[in-house]
């Protein structure tokens, strides 16, 4: 790390600035030229923050793959988004964008890292076979940005320790971190490893993407649900919405149990297995007050190695037992409800650790679906993973909010609950590109739920004279 020797002029200055407004809220973008470099860096300012103690701050290294085109190669884009929604959430804060592309290297050089990483060579031999350090990064810049905008100190939004090292040696008070937990998937997981490993980065990783501790599954399962965690964040950058995937267990004759409010254990070994990885591979998941009621479930990620997800219910009037074994869940409970909740059942649960979101009513006086959505979008969750009961999957597929369908079909004929029926609210979709994969004695249905025209090769549903 080498300052360069100072001029009589200051090497950062100020050029230009102007408002921005983004999905996530409206910011100020204030331009600098650096003599020292001869870059242009940026910083992406929201609310006062000249003065203030405690600032979040992200000061953040160009990746044109990642922020640019969305590569998934690096966690880049995800961290630079996670920044902005967390500087909107508390509504201050500063995002500097340091123009320092492939940790320093050249967007040239780093495009040929990545066919070095192509061969079987970490991000770190990469560099350094290239003839470059594992990290060429400086951040003079960044503190005397940080200067300039009179920012008294900060919280870093980072999980480099490098960062934070550099920085306070320029003279920057960091009074904490706030660390950005990215998502990890098939074409990240060796890079994010890397970062752990060689480069101290401070991440709870799984130890690999997911790890299987139940019933062993097919490689053709395990790269279904990376290929549909890819889908998830594809869907999320590109409309700002969390993607929606519904998965539930169902008999041959379309039945999820018996009768209304009753449990029944459809799933074999290994499609439950299945099952708890793909709740890994979401950010959050959400049944509805009926499955609490009948289920009792815990929603936890139990036989494979991987996060858990946030657990959500939809219950409008409040009617989650104070015993639920949700109460208990080590994220603590999200219940999505309606004015039709009383305050006192808003206070009890509350007290139990939930979350109590009051949201609008659909036209039936149940939880918006939309609504429920958007407050997910807020909270940060990229992804969810609907899986039941029988009113909630059909409340989602009649809205056309389901994105992509899942579905464990157990070799039984069960007679019972089934989730869809003829005067739904809204036409039923097929499913397109439709995969099968057998799980043990199940098997599994993948697809993406379409409306509209079947395609050339679906039979017609209206038979034809014979
Ligand atoms: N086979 C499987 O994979 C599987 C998975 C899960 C559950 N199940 C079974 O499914 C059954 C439970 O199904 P269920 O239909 O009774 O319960 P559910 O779908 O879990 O919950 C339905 C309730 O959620 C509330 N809700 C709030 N907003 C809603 C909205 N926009 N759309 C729909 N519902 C909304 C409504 O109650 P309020 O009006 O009071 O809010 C509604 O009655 C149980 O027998 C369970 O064992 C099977």
């Amino acid at each position: 790390m080498s300052q360069p020797s100072s001029s009589i002029t200051p090497p950062l200055v100020r050029t230009a600035s102007a408002r921005i407004p983004t999905v996530y809220g409206a910011f100020f973008l204030h331009h600098y030229n650096d003599a020292r470099d001869a870059k242009e860096h940026l910083a992406l300012v929201m609310g006062d923050v000249r003065g203030r103690s405690d600032a979040l701050v992200r000061v953040h290294s160009e990746c044109m793959t990642g922020d640019t085109f969305g590569s998934l190669r690096c966690d880049c884009g995800e961290q630079l988004h996670m920044a902005m929604q967390r500087i909107a959430s508390a509504a201050q804060g500063v995002i500097i964008y340091l123009r320092q592309e492939g940790r320093g290297i050249g967007l040239a050089q780093k495009l040929r890292a990545y066919n070095l990483q192509d061969e079987g060579y970490d991000t770190v031999d990469a560099n350094l076979m290239l003839g470059h350090q594992a990290d060429e990064r400086e951040y003079w810049a960044a503190a005397d940005i940080l200067r300039d905008l009179g920012v008294e100190s900060i919280q870093l939004l980072t999980n480099n320790p490098a960062k934070i090292e550099q920085l306070r040696g320029y003279g920057i008070q960091i009074n904490g971190r706030v660390p950005l937990q990215p998502s990890m998937h098939a074409d990240n997981a060796a890079y994010l490893q890397t970062k752990v490993a060689r480069m101290r980065h401070l991440l709870q990783l799984p130890p690999a993407p997911p790890t299987l501790a139940g019933a062993a599954l097919t490689p053709d399962l395990t790269a279904r649900i990376s290929q549909l965690q890819e889908r998830s964040l594809h869907h999320f950058a590109r409309t700002h919405s969390p993607h929606v995937t519904i998965s539930y267990a169902q008999s041959l004759d379309g039945s999820l149990s018996v009768e209304p409010g009753a449990p029944l254990a459809l799933s074999g070994a290994t499609s439950m297995t299945m099952t708890h990885a793909l709740r890994a591979a979401h950010d959050a998941i959400l049944v509805g007050v009926g499955t609490v009621l009948a289920d009792n479930p815990r929603l936890t990620v139990r036989l494979v190695a991987g996060a858990n997800p946030q657990p959500v219910v939809l219950d409008s009037a409040l009617r989650t037992p104070l015993d639920a074994a949700l109460l208990n869940h080590p994220r603590g409970l999200w219940i999505l409800t309606t004015e039709r909740s009383s305050s006192d059942a808003r206070h009890a649960l509350a007290a139990r650790g939930a979350e109590i979101v009051v949201l609008p009513p659909d036209e039936s006086g149940r939880v918006s679906l939309s609504a429920a959505l958007a407050a997910l979008y807020a909270r940060g969750v990229r992804s969810v993973m609907v899986e039941g009961g029988a009113h909630v999957l059909e409340s989602f597929v009649a809205s056309h909010l389901a994105h992509y369908a899942v579905i464990t079909l157990a070799p039984r004929l069960v007679g019972g609950l089934h989730a869809y029926h003829a005067g739904s609210n809204g036409a039923l979709p097929r499913l397109a590109q439709v995969a099968y994969t057998p799980a043990g004695e199940d098997l599994i249905v993948w697809g993406e739920p379409v409306w509209g025209q079947p395609a050339v090769d679906t039979p017609a549903l209206t038979p034809e004279p014979i």
